[in-house]
Formats: structure tokens, C-alpha cells, sequence
């Protein structure tokens, strides 16, 4: 086993200690395991980290674009060859497996890639006037200092396509990602900086809610990106609007797959498994709840049941693991209560046990489980519980399943499992989300198209593809005439 590696934070383009309380990160497989261990920042540090992405901010907006691209391009190469280290790294202090993790990692140089790029295509538009002898022309501009605060879960790919947009339109950072995957925020920022980023354009701030807190209260801060739970994500929201600066928050999901008589079910019995159970349910697109039309449901579920009782669960890192645990016991112990609370309003578990001894037990595990709902309304169909806990309902028929999947506050994404074009069409039309897969999983995010929700999963312009320009620029509308008097 590797020695713990040492935090530190990125202030003004320096690596230092933090001045706070001590950080321990600890691996959820094994929790007796310091994957790495440093101190926090402090409220005066984050003060120090702001003011160096406001002097940074001016030089680096008047830098070229296709500079500041060709830095992220460097990053993504050395993220790139990071891969199978860093990915190794992720698992350990997050919980995913290592083939999920090495993914992910490739996905953030993939994301880099993508932005560094974008220099080469258009930077406005251009449109005709009503008046003689001018032309209108829509500039974009960085927004300044953005604060992005981001989540546990996806402790690189979240950060890449926040922080990615942020530099290459021009912006500053601090950013403050989750205290459980410091290691992994760390590894990201060495890449951006090694790739030669001049001081204060990307600042690390490690630490808990009082730095994040500190940071969108603050007024050097120009706009916040934030991922993670909808609790939070609101007050932040609160906290900007009494500042009057922007906010894009990505927060909840509760997300349905619906499966239909004629579908293609070992395919839809594949993917609802994916959506389920990869990254142990722990991502805000995974799929918490499953809608079966009547005709179909007792033999798909039983064939699910058998799947997910088969899944490898065990230490991430393993080769042949399929699912790990959890992040922390506070996680853990949530989401099992979650699980006892649907059984005692009405709910019958199809699978999954407890896990209250051997190895399983001293890491942060929770089996696959699934539910069956018949009955009455348990709060497992609207709560998010963010584990590997799928929620079961039949619908008798297309119209009912369309509306359960909608009986939500939350219109992330949604999946539908049929071969018929016209049921497609029309759940295109009735569907409430911001995303909808036909015929795979409720998960996944592509670095060139918009990412985010419908209803109360976001709030703001959504990420990724060149949707993140409306977020990470302002435009300026230039009426543009020749300086010539005319007669
Ligand atoms: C994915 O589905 O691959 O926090 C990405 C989350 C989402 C990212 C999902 N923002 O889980």
C-alpha cells in the first residue's frame, strides 16, 4: 500500500500547506486506509486565493483564446497519461471501481481536449442592421472571478467541465471541491498548472462548507458553478441572488427508466443494471427509479433481481470487482435508512441485504438493492438517496408509465426501453427532463452537448458543449458603423 500523499492548496500559483484544521482522506473500502492527508485552508487563505484570481483576472482575458486553449490541450495530455494512476487513485478515495475511475480521468482529458480547442471555432455572431452602413456584432466576454464549487462523486469530470469552459472563456477560478476527494482535486489542479497556467488563474482551495460558503459571500467573486445536493445548491443560489451575481447549480435527480412490452429486455435489462448500480448509484443521472408496463413486469424484475444479486461487490481496486461501496458511513448509513424506511410504508425488497459482518461490513458497502412499490406512497419514490437502491412501480399502460416517470420535482434524465418509433416520439414530447436516453441507461454525459436538467434538477444554463458559454460569458452587442459622417 502506497504512503498517504500530502494535500496542499494552489494559492496565487503557489502549492502551500493549508493553514485549517488537519484533512484525513480515507479509503470507503477500507476506511482504516489514508489514501492522503494534509491541512485545510482557512478563511484567510481563501481570502488570499481571491484576491489572486481578481489581479490575474485582467491578462488573462486579454490572452489569446487559442493560448489559453493550447494550455488546456497540454493538460489534457498529461491528464491523458495520468490515466491509470490517477484512475487507481480515484477508486481508492472515492469508491468507484478502477475501470470506472481510469474512465473518468480519460473523460476529463477529453473534456480539456474539447475546450482547448474551441478557439478554433466561432467567437459571436454577426447580424445585419436596419440603418445604412452598419453591421451589428455579438462579442462574448469571461465573466471574472468564478467560484466552482464541485461534488465527490465524479471527483475530476465534474471539475474539468466546469473549470475547462471557466479558463478557456477567459475566467479566473477558486475552486473548492468536495472534502472526501481531495486527492483527486489536487492531481487536476498539478495538471492545469504544470501546463502552464500563470499564477492565480486557477486557485485550490481544499477545505469544508465554511470555505465555500466564505467564497460565494464574497465580493471578488463574480459568478458560482456548483454540482452536489439540492439542499445546498439552493441556498447557495439564496446566497447569490442577495449579491446579484450568477449562479448554475446542478443539483438533484430522481431519475426513471421506463421499460415497455416490447422491448428488446435482455438490452433494457442491461442498461437499467448500468444506470442502477455503476459508480454504486452515486451519480446525479443514475437511474432510482424503474416503471414496467403490467404485461412484463414480474419477469423483467425477477431477471433484474438475479443480475444485481450477481454483482461482484467488493474492494474497488480488485480486478473483477463490479461495484464498490459508498463514500463515507454517513452515506451509508443514509441510504440504509432510506432502504428501512420505504419497507416500513409498504415497501417489498426484491434483493439486497445489510451487510453486518465479514469484509463487507468494515467498508462503507451497500448491496445492489431493489424495491418494489405497490402500495400507498413511500418517500423512496421522490427522495434521492444517492446509493444503489432502485425503486420498482408497474404501469398499465404507455400513458400511466409517462406520467409516473413525471410524478417528480426532479427532470434530470430519463430512459425509455422500446422498439416503437411512435411510443418514442411521443415520450420525446411528454417527458419531463433534460436529458433522455432510448434504449440506454439513464447516465452519461457527452463533453460537446448540453448537460442539465428540467424542473428543479438545475438552476441556470445548463454545462458542457458550447451550452457553458451562456454561463461562463456575457455578451456585448456592438453597433458597428464606419467613423466617416455620411450624406
Ligand atoms: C454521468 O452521468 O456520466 O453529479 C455524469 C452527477 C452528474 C454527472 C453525471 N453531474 O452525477
Amino acid at each position: 500500500m502506497n504512503n498517504p500523499v500530502e494535500l496542499r492548496n494552489s494559492i496565487g500559483g503557489q502549492w502551500v500547506p493549508g493553514m485549517g484544521g488537519d484533512i484525513v482522506s480515507t479509503s470507503p473500502a477500507q476506511p482504516d486506509v489514508v489514501v492522503a492527508r494534509g491541512r485545510q485552508a482557512d478563511l484567510a487563505q481563501a481570502e488570499v486565493a481571491i484576491e489572486a484570481a481578481q489581479h490575474a483576472k485582467k491578462a488573462w482575458a486579454a490572452t489569446p483564446a487559442h493560448e489559453r486553449g493550447a494550455i488546456l490541450v497540454r493538460a489534457a495530455t498529461i491528464v491523458e497519461a495520468s490515466a491509470t494512476e490517477w484512475g487507481s487513485e480515484l477508486a481508492r478515495e472515492e469508491g468507484k471501481t478502477r475501470a470506472e475511475g481510469i474512465g473518468e480521468v480519460k473523460r476529463a482529458a477529453q473534456i480539456l481536449r474539447y475546450y482547448g480547442n474551441d478557439a478554433d471555432r466561432e467567437a459571436g455572431e454577426m447580424y445585419s442592421s436596419p440603418r445604412r452602413g452598419e453591421r451589428i456584432i455579438v462579442t462574448r466576454k469571461p465573466i471574472g472571478v468564478v467560484a466552482v464549487v464541485t461534488p465527490f462523486n465524479f471527483p475530476i469530470a465534474i471539475p474539468a467541465w466546469k473549470i475547462a469552459p471557466a479558463l478557456m472563456y477567459g475566467n479566473t477560478v477558486v475552486w473548492k471541491p468536495a472534502s472526501t476527494v481531495p486527492l483527486l482535486a489536487m492531481r487536476f489542479a498539478e495538471a492545469l498548472i504544470q501546463a502552464g497556467l500563470p499564477d492565480g488563474v486557477l486557485n485550490l482551495l481544499i477545505g469544508g462548507s465554511a470555505i465555500g460558503n466564505a467564497m460565494v459571500s464574497h465580493n471578488g467573486i463574480d459568478a458560482i458553478t456548483f454540482t452536489g445536493s439540492t439542499g445546498v445548491g439552493r441556498k447557495l443560489a439564496v446566497a447569490a441572488a442577495a449579491r446579484g451575481v450568477p449562479i448554475q447549480a446542478e443539483m438533484g435527480g430522481k431519475n426513471a427508466a421506463i421499460v415497455l412490452g416490447d422491448a428488446d429486455l435482455d438490452l433494457a435489462a442491461e442498461q437499467v443494471m448500468l444506470g442502477a448500480f455503476r459508480s454504486t448509484g452515486q451519480k446525479c443521472t443514475a437511474t432510482s427509479r424503474l416503471i414496467v408496463t403490467s404485461d412484463i413486469a414480474d419477469d423483467f424484475v425477477a431477471e433484474l433481481a438475479k443480475r444485481a444479486s450477481a454483482l461482484s461487490v467488493g474492494n474497488p481496486v480488485e480486478d473483477g470487482v463490479e461495484m464498490g461501496p459508498v463514500v463515507d458511513a454517513s452515506a451509508r448509513d443514509s441510504i440504509n435508512a432510506g432502504i428501512e424506511q420505504a419497507i416500513a410504508q409498504g415497501a417489498e425488497r426484491i434483493c439486497g441485504e445489510t451487510y453486518t459482518s465479514g469484509a463487507l461490513a468494515a467498508g462503507y458497502y451497500v448491496a445492489p438493492t431493489i424495491l418494489a412499490l405497490s402500495s400507498g406512497e413511500p418517500d423512496i419514490w421522490r427522495e434521492e438517496l444517492f446509493g444503489p437502491v432502485l425503486a420498482v412501480r408497474k404501469a398499465s399502460t404507455v400513458e400511466e408509465a409517462f406520467e409516473l416517470a413525471n410524478d417528480s420535482e426532479f427532470g434530470l434524465s430519463a430512459a425509455i426501453f422500446t422498439q416503437d418509433l411512435t411510443r418514442t416520439l411521443e415520450a420525446m414530447d411528454a417527458l419531463d427532463v433534460g436529458m433522455l436516453h432510448v434504449n440506454s441507461e439513464t447516465a452519461g454525459a457527452d463533453p460537446h452537448v448540453p448537460f442539465g436538467g428540467a424542473k428543479k434538477s438545475g438552476y441556470g444554463p445548463k454545462e458542457q458543449g458550447q451550452a457553458a458559454r451562456e454561463f461562463f460569458t456575457h455578451t456585448t452587442t456592438v453597433y458597428l458603423r464606419g467613423g466617416e459622417a455620411r450624406v
